[in-house]
């Protein structure tokens, strides 16, 4: 076998993720050997709790609860701990010593990425984070390196997979929010605190780091707008079947142009997409992204976007390129100077809409409400309506909207007059219609 020399590895964190990757390591030593050209010693791994249950059983004199001690000395860095703080600290110390970091935490960078890419490009390190987002889908290489020269215009996908759990078995098997969201939790498929995936924090982090990446600047979570799936009903899961759609979870990110200037919008919300859309087959706990670029054209990608083992495959791709990098020597390659595109606010996008309504069944009503719609410069693309037969709403009539494309300004504005006129009993529910 050849001589290889060996590069020091500190993992941080043997959660779920962790603890795959360092069996990973210690299993295929000799196979990482050949591919990198270079031994990669794990040389400890820092946990809180020295006797945590595990996934995966891991060599006893490896653990420790000293970190920092850990971190000098080491060539790569690992951060899987998660969260801001202790996790920022660390990876800023890493760099320090002139370590490349590897991490899969979203969070920190939908927050904190300007800082420490700066940081990363003062000492000529590298931060890798292909499993920060979609799991073990490659969207990160592809976004940084293949499509650089590109110039991407819209990404929109399904980045999280508890929530397109809850929504699918919503949608195939009927079963009310509650008790989708209790199976998804038991199966494990919820973050230790559920609200993060259900109120679109987990989803927003991802779409603040693809913005990011993805038009060159710097995009934090505070600039994405987010709305949960906390109020999607079975009733507008059903009303969506009726009009050939499937509701999702959907992260956007996109360029905008209005009057000559440039904008980003960056929002993740429950959507309606078309069934014969390819992402409305994405089941389960699975994800997938859409790119869109000028010369590329459309591109998905698509696989596990959770999971310990298929998270720890990205983790691992990151430190192979981070080895290899080692052994080659040089600076650690950055991503493209990152600028400062403004983020337009939501008012500003343009989509289609699905208005639902429930307005009393008298002679006339239709027409005030088509009137109201157009003088919100509104233009209507589809109305059904049906007669409620239990319920709240019982023997009201239901109206089903769906929009052509119009401005969020424009369709809230037409909402709110919906809301106020007499016809309207209730605004059942209004969702951006997005993939037409
Ligand atoms: N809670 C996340 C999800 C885990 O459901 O997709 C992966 O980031």
């Amino acid at each position: 076998m050849t001589d290889h020399r060996t590069l020091r590895v500190a993992l941080l964190g043997a959660g779920s993720v962790g603890s795959q990757v360092a069996n990973l390591l210690l299993e295929r030593a000799d196979e990482l050997a050949e591919r990198t050209g270079a031994r990669l010693e794990l040389a400890g791994i820092a946990v809180r709790d020295l006797d945590a249950p595990r996934d995966v059983e891991l060599p006893r004199e490896l653990l420790t609860t000293d970190a920092s001690e850990l971190i000098v000395g080491s060539d790569i860095v690992i951060e899987l701990m998660g969260g801001i703080e202790p996790a920022r600290t660390f990876i800023l110390e890493a760099l320090g010593s002139g370590a490349d970091v590897v991490t899969g935490n979203k969070a920190l960078l939908a927050t904190h990425g300007a800082e420490i890419f700066d940081v990363a490009d003062q000492v000529g390190a590298s931060v890798s984070y292909e499993a920060a987002v979609a799991g073990a889908i490659p969207i990160i290489r592809p976004l940084k390196d293949s499509l650089a020269g590109d110039r991407v215009t819209r990404i929109f996908g399904i980045v999280n997979g508890s929530t397109n759990y809850i929504l699918d078995r919503m949608d195939r098997d009927g079963l009310a929010a509650d008790e989708a969201m209790r199976i998804a939790a038991e199966l494990g498929y919820l973050e230790a605190d559920p609200t993060l995936d259900v109120e679109g924090f987990d989803a927003a982090q991802k779409a603040a780091i693809l913005a990011s990446l993805a038009f060159h600047t710097k995009v934090s979570i505070d600039d994405v707008h987010r709305e949960g799936i906390g109020s999607v009903t079975a009733e507008m899961i059903e009303s969506a079947r009726r009009a050939g759609y499937v509701v999702k979870l959907l992260a956007v990110c996109e360029r905008l142009q209005e009057d000559g200037e440039e904008s980003i919008s960056v929002r993740v919300y429950p959507a309606l997409i078309s069934r014969e859309h390819p992402l409305a087959s994405v089941h389960g706990g699975n994800n997938a992204v859409f790119v869109e670029a000028e010369a590329a054209g459309a591109l998905m990608f698509y696989g596990a976007g959770a999971g310990g083992i298929e998270t720890a495959s990205a983790i691992m791709g990151d430190v192979v390129s981070a080895a290899r990098r080692h052994i080659a020597g040089g600076v650690g390659v950055g991503e493209s100077p990152r600028g400062t595109v403004p983020v337009a606010p939501i008012g500003r996008i343009e989509t289609r809409y699905q208005i639902r309504l429930e307005v009393a069944d008298q002679p006339g009503v239709l027409e005030t409400v088509a009137r109201v719609v157009r003088e919100g410069g509104v233009s209507v693309a589809a109305l059904e309506q049906t007669t409620i037969e239990s319920g709240e709403g019982a023997g009201r009539a239901q109206l089903v909207i769906g929009t052509h494309r119009a401005k969020e300004q424009a369709l809230s504005d037409t909402v709110r007059r919906l809301a106020e006129s007499d016809v309207v009993e209730r605004v059942a529910s209004v969702l951006r219609v997005e993939g037409e």
